[in-house]
Parts: structure tokens; C-alpha cells; sequence
């Protein structure tokens, strides 16, 4: 819908209003920008690169970006350099350690810009997105996780001590091969939780079979030989940590396909509950029962030889004696995992890094080392200053680079939008700038007028403060699907094209919907552990039920903790 009247007053989307936005990125504190030609020298850079990394822009330009935060050595990872092999954009997760030991974590995309005539690459625009709030509420989040594991733990120990003895030997042993194996953090994380957890399920079992002196018979062994599947159940409705209970069910699965539940064989076993297969029969080999001594490690480690091809995985079996060699491990060494003060640690979990670690390249900040721009006396050369005043410049950082740009005036009209924003609504530019900014996403109700709006809408505080402003805004697109922006509020002044100024707000967003997604289904994998922690707390352990209730308490603590953190509409979440 044309909203006519107002359509007379307003600045079309011309050369001077993109410039307009174009000097405001470029004053403003939201996203960092720089330009560096071929031999890596910045040769532009935005307020906010120069505020957030202290440098003054007389010094930094001219400099090879690798002189002033690598200590003058290329860095290893460097999407810079990538963008000028690969001729593509490239991107990379990265936290950044400056020497004070402080962390941010960034968004780093590197886009190349070919010379129009020749197609060469000539430069490559950084941009660098701060994700620090994101990726810290990540760490949380694992960490209250890494709680809750250690609790259900606990309460696999007031059950039967030696089961949890055992899962954290398991663990431990599958940490060491998997790392060994050269398998990367994920399948690490898999086979060291998935090692710890894999015989939860003998919390359902009674104590009377599971602690039995001497042999079970057929019916006791049947009960037994459940405990997989209830680890699948405990586990079951988990999706950020459904690989856990995929390794956790198949730990009794055998090479040959005669193991259980499920007899499948061969490859078909997830890689890491091989590697737990391994560790699990290791560890029941030479670990004392009640009703028989262990063995020693020398006829453990026989034994696996002997039934690798049947019960085990062949090659792993192969790798797993190189590395009890290579490391001259004894039982002790294999089943314990110490930290680096030489503490023992209570389960490999401690040692073990986040699952999404590998997605991450962390860089420590290097002394400056003077070169290039030092003095300041660097002037860019024709071709570098010709492209900085072109408007074909401006085009590419408003239109392509992952960041949405929208400009506002005072009666919330749209002045500009980007085509970016506009695609990623799934409507046009031209749809989008008959429209006030709340419409933009088909919200009926302004949230501008609605009570208590001026705390929850952006550009209306920024506006009535004078003040840029930052907020976490939800937003539905047409067909249902929800989209949640990181979204800067910047009050800034225009022209009308009679010569009146007109106060605009320009609104920066950040598409951060695949990282609030991953959050909440991290949050809500948690709620559902801790939901069955309670029905094994209440219907399974009532006799020791002080202890257990005492942990579960605990555990209901961290969950407060999480439950304060909502994902939702307008939640300010962290201040600039
Ligand atoms: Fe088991
Ligand atoms: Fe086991």
C-alpha cells in the first residue's frame, strides 16, 4: 500500500542519500570496515575498526594490516588472503585475544573487488561483525551443560559407584583415541560424552541384577542388555545432542552385526561408538567386580586383538594398541586423564573442548611492529583513490556484505532499504519504500505507539535520546518463518531536496537467526535433560533420595539462571 502523501515529501533513493548513509557507516561505531590492496595494506578504514582495535587512521593506513596485529608475520588463517586466491567472498568465525587478555569474537568476511576492466582482484573490503554477545552466551550456555552432565553423573554414582567409575574410564579412554585419531573437536566431544553417558541407562536397572554376585541367568541378562535403549530414552528429544545418544545406543553393537540392540555391523556403527566399544571393553576387562578380579592390562589388551574383526572394529583396533604402545600406557594412565597442573581430572569432560570449537580461529594479537604507514605520510595512489570516491564503492558495502542497512525519517517512513534486506524480507525495494519501517515485515501494530513502545522500539529511542541504540529485535516474515536481527538505532540528520533537515535514524542489522536458533534448541535440549533427570530422581532413586534431590536442586538452579534469558521481540541485550 502507497502511502501517497507522504511520498511527495520524502528524498528519493538518489546518489546524495547513499552517500548520506555511506558517511555514516563510515563515522559510525557498528561495523568494521577496511579496504587492503594486494600486498595487504589498509588502505581505508571506519571509525569504528579504528576505535575497537585503538589505532589512529594516520598511522594504520598504509600499514599491512599483518604488521600491526601480527607482529609484521602473515597470519595462518587469514580470509583476507583467501578472498584474493579463491576470487570469492570468504568468511571466518574469529576471537581475537588482544595482548591485554581481553576476547571478541568476530564475524570476519572478506569480499574480493575485481578491477572492472582487467577482472582482476585488485582489493579485498573486510568487514568484521562483533559477535561477542552471541558467542559468549554459547559458552554459557555449554558450561551449564557441562553441569548438568556432571550432575546426572552424580547421580549415576549414588546408584552404583563402579558403573560411574567405569563411564568415566570409558570416557577418558575414548577422549585419548578419538584425539589420537586425528578426528576433529565433534567427534571428540561425541565419544568422550557419548562415552560417559553410554551406560546411564543402568539407572532403570534394579539393584538386585545389577549388583548380583555371580552369573546372571537368561532373564536377568535380557534386563541388562536393556540399558542402551533406556539411554536412548533419557536422551530421546535432544537435538542439539542427538549424535550423543546415537553413540550411546550402539556401544554394545558389534563388528560383525551379532551385538544389540539393534545388530547393525560394520560401518553402519558410528565411528565414535566403535571407538567407545573399544574403551567400554577395555575398561570391563581389567576393572575388579564384586564377584571377580580384573584382569591385567597386558590380557585386556589380548583379548581386544583377538576379537578385533569380530566384536571390534579392525583398524581401530589396530590404531588403539599403536597408541597404547606409542604412549607406553599402562591401565592407570589409560583410564585417568590429569590437567595440566598434573590434577586428576574427574571425568575427560573437563578437558574436552566445546563441540563448535573447530568453527573458530582464535588470534592472538602480535606486538605492532612499524612499518608501512609509520609517520603517516602514506598518500593513496590513483586507482586506490579513485575507487574510494566511486559509487560504486558505496554500492558494495550498502548492497553486498551480510550487514542491512534501512534509513527512517522521523514519521518512520522508509527512505532507503537495501537490497539485501529487502531479499532477505522476500519483497522488493521498491514495496519496501512505500512503507513505514514496522511494516517492512507485515507488523500490523507500530511499536512505536504501543505502551511502554518507547523502551522497546530502537529508532524511537534513538531519536528521543539523540543516542544510537542497540537492541535484539524478532521479526516474522510472511510465510511464518522468524528472523531474529542484532539492530543498531543511529539518529542522524538529512536534506530535503528544498533544504530543510529532516532527523532520519539509520538502522544496521544483523541477520543472527541461525545463532539464536542454535540457542534455542541448546536451552531446550537442557530443559528436557533436566525434566528427566526429575522423573529418575522421584521414580528411580527414593532411597537415596536426600542426595539425589540435593543434586537435582542444583541443577534447577542453573535452569533458573538459563530461563532468564528469553529469546524474544525487542530484548535489549547488550549495550555497545
Ligand atoms: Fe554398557
Ligand atoms: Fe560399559
Amino acid at each position: 500500500m502507497r502511502h501517497n502523501s507522504d511520498m511527495a515529501d520524502r528524498p528519493q533513493i538518489d546518489a546524495k542519500l547513499k552517500q548520506n548513509i555511506f558517511q555514516n557507516i563510515v563515522h559510525d561505531a557498528a561495523v568494521a570496515y577496511t579496504l587492503l590492496d594486494k600486498s595487504f595494506r589498509v588502505v581505508f578504514a571506519n571509525d569504528h575498526f579504528l576505535q575497537s582495535m585503538k589505532f589512529d587512521r594516520c598511522h594504520l593506513l598504509g600499514s599491512k594490516c599483518y604488521d600491526i596485529l601480527n607482529g609484521g608475520l602473515p597470519c595462518q588463517s587469514c580470509v583476507v588472503r583467501d578472498a584474493f586466491e579463491k576470487g570469492e567472498p570468504c568468511t571466518v568465525l574469529r576471537k581475537d585475544i588482544p595482548m591485554d587478555g581481553s576476547h571478541t569474537y568476530l564475524e570476519d568476511l572478506a569480499i574480493p573487488i575485481r578491477d572492472s576492466k582487467t577482472g582482476s582482484i585488485e582489493y579485498v573490503l573486510e568487514i568484521m561483525i562483533d559477535r561477542t554477545a552471541e558467542m559468549d552466551m554459547r559458552e554459557r550456555n555449554f558450561a551449564v551443560f557441562r553441569q548438568i552432565i556432571n550432575s546426572l553423573m552424580r547421580l549415576l554414582e549414588e546408584k552404583d559407584y563402579a558403573t560411574c567409575q567405569h563411564s568415566r574410564h570409558v570416557s577418558t579412554i575414548s577422549a585419548k583415541l578419538t584425539r589420537y585419531l586425528g578426528l576433529g573437536p565433534v567427534a571428540v566431544f561425541d565419544a568422550t560424552l557419548g562415552g560417559l553417558l553410554h551406560d546411564l541407562g543402568k539407572l532403570y536397572i534394579p539393584d538386585a541384577v545389577l549388583n548380583k554376585m555371580g552369573r546372571l541367568d537368561d532373564g536377568e541378562y535380557a534386563v541388562i542388555k536393556e540399558h542402551p535403549e533406556f539411554t536412548w530414552v533419557v536422551m530421546s528429544g535432544m537435538s542439539t545432542f542427538k549424535p550423543l545418544r546415537d553413540v550411546a545406543i550402539a556401544h554394545h553393537e558389534r563388528w560383525d552385526g551379532k551385538g544389540y540392540p539393534k545388530g547393525i555391523a560394520g560401518e553402519d556403527i558410528p565411528i565414535e561408538a566403535r571407538v567407545t566399544a573399544i574403551a567400554d571393553t577395555y575398561d570391563a576387562m581389567t576393572s575388579d567386580r564384586p564377584y571377580r578380579s580384573g584382569v591385567s592390562h597386558e590380557a585386556a589388551m589380548a583379548e581386544i586383538k583377538r576379537v578385533a574383526g569380530t566384536q571390534l572394529d579392525p583398524r581401530l583396533v589396530e590404531k588403539f594398541v599403536s597408541m597404547v604402545e606409542e604412549y607406553g600406557y599402562d591401565r592407570k594412565s589409560l583410564v585417568e586423564d590429569y590437567d595440566d597442573d598434573g590434577e586428576l581430572l574427574v571425568t575427560a569432560m573437563d578437558n574436552v573442548e566445546a563441540p563448535y570449537a573447530d568453527e573458530i580461529a582464535v588470534h592472538f594479537h602480535q606486538p605492532y611492529t612499524a612499518a608501512g604507514g609509520e609517520g603517516g605520510g602514506w598518500v593513496p595512489d590513483e586507482s586506490t583513490k579513485n575507487l574510494l570516491a566511486s559509487d560504486e564503492f558505496i554500492d558494495l558495502v550498502l548492497n553486498h556484505t551480510p550487514v542491512f542497512y534501512t534509513m527512517i525519517d522521523d514519521a518512520y517512513n522508509v527512505l532507503y532499504v537495501s537490497d539485501n534486506f529487502a531479499a532477505a524480507l522476500g519483497k522488493t525495494q521498491g514495496e519496501l519504500l512505500a512503507c513505514k519501517c514496522f511494516q517492512m515485515a507485515d507488523q500490523k501494530e507500530p511499536c512505536f505507539t504501543k505502551e511502554g513502545g518507547f523502551a522497546l522500539c530502537p529508532p524511537a529511542r534513538a531519536f528521543a535520546t539523540g543516542e544510537k541504540q542497540r537492541s535484539l529485535n524478532e521479526k516474522e516474515a510472511p510465510h511464518g518463518q522468524r528472523f531474529y536481527f542484532d539492530q543498531f538505532a543511529i539518529p542522524t540528520e538529512m536534506e530535503s531536496p528544498d533544504g530543510a533537515k529532516i532527523k532520519c535514524c539509520l538502522e544496521i542489522s544483523f541477520d543472527i537467526t541461525r545463532e539464536k536458533n542454535r540457542q534455542q534448541a541448546f536451552e531446550q535440549d537442557i530443559r528436557h535433560l533436566v525434566e528427566k533427570m526429575r522423573d529418575m530422581v522421584e521414580e528411580i532413586l527414593p532411597d537415596v533420595s536426600a542426595n539425589a534431590h540435593h543434586i537435582l536442586h542444583e541443577v534447577y538452579r542453573f535452569c533458573d539462571y538459563l530461563g532468564n534469558i528469553k529469546v524474544g521481540s525487542f530484548e535489549h541485550f547488550r549495550d555497545p
